[in-house]
């Protein structure tokens, strides 16, 4: 009786066994297939960003091609827009994350004035000072720039500070004669980015002032021109970044 019982009970011992090692071997497939979709899908990833990379430098890539077409025509401005673009960026970052997270808005700085495309050589280049009907004309390159780049998806938020990179904090600019944070803050940001890179650089009429002055003539224009927090933003950047960056595009 006690030999039969033993007998049963190592059966049984060899049976768990064997149930045992059988489950060990199943979760390990399990694992390993585990293992080869986790891999799977850390290289369909890797492509995916891959991707996304090429297709963005393609978009940035063509908004320069068309940027610098804008540019080709206006001899004395050089690289205004991409240096306004990289003053812009810097001014977005000291601000916070919010705006630089998306390519977009360097677009926007890039092709802010397209619309001059439309503007006749005449006008765009007269030395003299326009009639009423020729300045009417010039103040409409901002919505005939936001006409021409609406239909564009990728640009995105670009076409806001297209049509609005002339607006003034104190409701003063053009076109739609925004005011305050009525001004998508990406045109505010172009705003102070533009006038810096104007007051730094050469123009036939003037020479560029120094770094110090434009900076104290952007202050001085706080809260009229600018927005205070913008313009607090700017004077945060320290005087290195601004000559890196005016050194690298010329
Ligand atoms: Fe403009």
């Amino acid at each position: 009786m006690a030999i039969r019982s033993d007998m049963a009970a190592t059966d049984e011992i060899q049976r768990l066994q064997a149930e045992l090692t059988r489950h060990e071997q199943e979760s390990a497939a399990k694992e390993l297939q585990l293992e080869r979709y986790a891999a799977d899908l850390r290289e369909t990833f890797k492509q995916e960003r891959a991707r996304a990379q090429e297709l963005r430098r393609s978009y940035m890539a063509t908004v320069r091609a068309l940027s610098n077409a804008v540019e080709a025509r206006d001899a004395y401005t050089g690289k205004h827009a991409e240096r306004v673009a990289a003053y812009g960026m810097e001014i977005a970052r000291a601000l916070g994350l919010e705006l630089t997270e998306e390519p977009e808005i360097e677009f926007g700085f890039l092709l802010h004035d397209i619309g001059k495309v439309a503007i006749p050589d005449a006008i765009l280049y007269k030395p003299d000072k326009l009639t009423e009907k020729e300045h009417a004309l010039m103040a409409q390159h901002p919505v005939i720039g936001s006409e021409i780049v609406r239909g564009i998806d990728f640009l995105g938020e670009a076409a806001k500070i297209v049509r609005s990179h002339h607006e003034r904090w104190d409701g003063t600019g053009y076109p739609d004669g925004l005011a305050g944070e009525e001004i998508p803050l990406s045109a505010r940001v172009f705003a102070v980015a533009d006038v810096f890179d104007a007051l730094t650089t050469d123009r036939p009429y003037r020479p560029a002032s120094p770094l110090r002055v434009a900076r104290e003539m952007i202050v001085r224009e706080s809260c009229t021109h600018f927005d205070p927090r913008v313009v607090e933003a700017f004077s945060s950047i320290d005087d290195a970044t601004f000559e890196r960056i005016a050194a690298e595009i010329r």
